[in-house]
């Protein structure tokens, strides 16, 4: 019988993205696959019920979407009071956020659903293009700029007019993963004036590339801030206090700071201090986008703009479902690029391998059992 996948409404508030767009569902049921969609799921992403059920899936209510379903695609993990229509044994692929929401993966466990955790997809060549922490994050460094000049009450390009001249803003970037590089890029193409910041040195490099200004520490020996998976690593005190120096000397002089900065599994790194943006000038503008994993900034509050000193902080707040087309269409390709490289011919069902699967997998046969969350 032929695999049944099932995409479902979000339910979280603001949540307007879809983890199943009618091009992927096309794709999955080219493979074998039968396709049921819960009605209303794609509205939040300008998708309608008839593009849907034009791409061959079926349109259907949560009950009947859920009915048989193998394998069920989400943007975020859902209630566990909701998961009652879930068969054991069904896998669910989504944002989990594992470390958030433990509770929420001992009762998948407790349902014997088998939860596929797809931010824990591991950094590997071949796993590229299953990346959702990237496809989201660099749709987010793009629209924390946008936000960041909607809010600035200057204008970003040097202007010279018959008037007078306009100067250009100076936007800082700290964290120079996914969503910094695309913030970096961003700014330079709306003409600000561009310095950033990260604690691996692989990114000067690549600030450089971009027309950056890369702003490091230098004076502190033996530093590499690059752990597993290129992933950043927790520094020294003796980095902490040459990084804050050099960056208290320069923030206050720039107008826009966008902060990325991300440890796996611990709360965000914090960068930017109250001290800090009171040396900032009046109408300055901070964006921090790590404002939903403990901040990187001071006083930043998700899905809210605090003014202090005269400085907007704005808190990022679920940023990808502010573009939910796009970023549902990358987020659904990621899901079929990651389910059709593991597709088994014969059974017309997807098989993971060990390297993907332990890395993924947090529950089976009842049991949590990803070392991430075990250890
Ligand atoms: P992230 O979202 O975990 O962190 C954002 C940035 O903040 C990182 O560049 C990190 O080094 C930096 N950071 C952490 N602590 C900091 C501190 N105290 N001060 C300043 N900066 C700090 O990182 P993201 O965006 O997920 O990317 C990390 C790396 O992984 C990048 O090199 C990226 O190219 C690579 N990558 C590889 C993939 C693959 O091969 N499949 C997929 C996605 C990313």
């Amino acid at each position: 019988m032929a695999v049944r996948i099932a995409a479902l409404r979000e339910t979280a508030s603001g949540e307007r993205r879809v983890a199943l767009t009618p091009e992927a569902a096309k794709k999955f049921i080219a493979l074998g696959a039968a396709v049921a969609v819960e009605s209303g799921a794609g509205e939040g992403a300008g998708i309608s019920d008839a593009d849907y059920a034009a791409a061959g899936a079926t349109v259907a209510d949560r009950k009947a979407t859920l009915s048989g379903a193998d394998i069920i695609l989400a943007i975020q993990g859902p209630d566990p009071a909701s998961i009652s229509g879930y068969a054991p044994g069904a896998w669910l692929a989504a944002s989990l956020n594992p470390f958030g929401e433990r509770a929420r993966v001992d009762a998948y466990a407790a349902a014997g659903i088998e939860a596929l955790a797809m931010e824990f997809m591991p950094r590997i060549t071949r796993a590229q293009s299953m990346d959702i922490l990237s496809s989201q994050a660099n749709l987010a460094g793009y629209k924390a700029v946008i936000e960041a000049a909607n809010v600035y009450g200057r204008a970003f390009p040097m202007m010279m007019t018959a008037a007078g001249t306009v100067s250009a803003a100076k936007l800082f970037v700290m964290g120079v993963g996914v969503a910094g590089l695309q913030a970096i890029a961003t700014a330079r193409r709306m003409g600000a004036q561009v310095s950033a910041t990260d604690v691996r040195s692989a990114t000067k490099e690549q600030i450089q590339s971009l027309g950056a200004k890369p702003i490091f520490v230098e004076s502190v020996a033996g530093i590499e801030g690059e752990g597993a998976g290129g992933y950043a690593t927790e520094m020294s005190d003796e980095y902490k206090a040459a990084q804050a120096e050099l960056v208290s000397s320069h923030i206050a002089k720039q107008d826009i700071v966008i902060t990325t900065a991300l440890i796996p599994g611990r709360p965000a790194p914090r960068l930017v201090s109250d001290a800090q943006i009171a040396t900032m000038r009046a109408g300055s503008v901070l964006f921090d986008l790590a404002a939903e994993s403990g901040g990187n900034v001071e006083g930043s509050v998700p899905g809210e703009h605090v003014v202090r000193h005269g400085v907007t902080i704005i808190g990022a707040r679920n940023v990808p479902a502010t573009l939910a087309a796009d970023a549902s269409a990358l987020f659904a390709r990621n899901l079929y690029n990651f389910l059709s490289a593991f597709w088994d011919k014969e059974t017309s069902k997807p098989v993971l391998d060990e390297e993907i699967g332990n890395a993924i997998r947090l529950t089976q046969g009842g049991k949590v059992v990803n070392e991430r969350l075990l250890g």
